[in-house]
């Protein structure tokens, strides 16, 4: 698999909605604005796609993306996002409990900014992987934004503050200069199934 195809599969509003086809489900996680979408689109090399694929407006959704018909990219809503009503976050928070809770994820890949210690909900959504023996794959993307020598300090606390173990890949990344994108796609590789 190298990511050669790419079908946007749906939108899920609602529990009933979420894909359960045998095929695995890597969720990709992340604070509102930290590049979720950017790092799907750097992964299957097109512009927008994840962004134009979601209805405008209707970001409370978990999309789906198909890759080389064997392992679904699911584009969760991001969290922490201050300018929505209490009504849209009870919804948002209602429907990532039925997610989380579905037992249909293979694998995370949570994205944090490389530049900033991670919040709070990013360390809960970390443990909730941790707790879950799902397996973890932090991307710190925005490297392009550091300077050099700034990437491996901070890498070291973003680790230390999301206790990240043994068992979890940590990825410098840039969504914006694809820097990495070999390595996450090699990661995501390892999920991949032939059905
Ligand atoms: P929500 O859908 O609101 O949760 O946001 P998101 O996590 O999907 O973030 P999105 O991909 O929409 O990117 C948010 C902003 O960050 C955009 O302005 C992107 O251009 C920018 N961005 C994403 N990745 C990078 C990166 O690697 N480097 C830089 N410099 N900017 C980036
Ligand atoms: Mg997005």
């Amino acid at each position: 698999m190298n990511i050669q195809n790419t079908v946007f599969v749906k939108s899920a509003a609602s529990r009933d909605a979420f894909i359960r086809d045998g095929k695995p489900v890597i969720a990709f996680a992340g604070r509102s604005n930290v590049g979720k979408s950017s790092v799907i689109n750097c992964l299957v090399r097109r512009k927008n796609f994840a962004r134009v694929s979601a209805t405008p407006g209707k970001t409370a959704h978990v999309n789906y993306f198909l890759i080389d018909g064997g392992v679904y990219l699911a584009d969760l809503p991001g969290y922490g996002y201050a300018k929505v009503s209490g009504t849209e976050k009870a919804r948002w928070a209602e429907l990532m409990e039925a997610f989380f809770a579905s037992g249909s994820i293979t694998a995370g890949v949570q994205i944090v900014d490389a530049r900033h210690e991670p919040t709070g909900d990013d360390i809960t959504m970390a443990q909730w992987f941790h707790d879950t023996g799902t397996p973890l794959t932090i991307v710190a993307n925005k490297t392009d934004k550091l300077k050099a020598r700034e990437i491996e300090p901070n890498l070291l606390r973003i680790a230390d503050v999301l206790s990240a173990n043994d068992n979890d890949t940590i990825i410098p990344f840039s969504a914006e200069k694809s820097f990495n994108r070999d390595v996450l796609v090699r990661k995501i590789c390892e999920f991949f199934q032939t059905a």
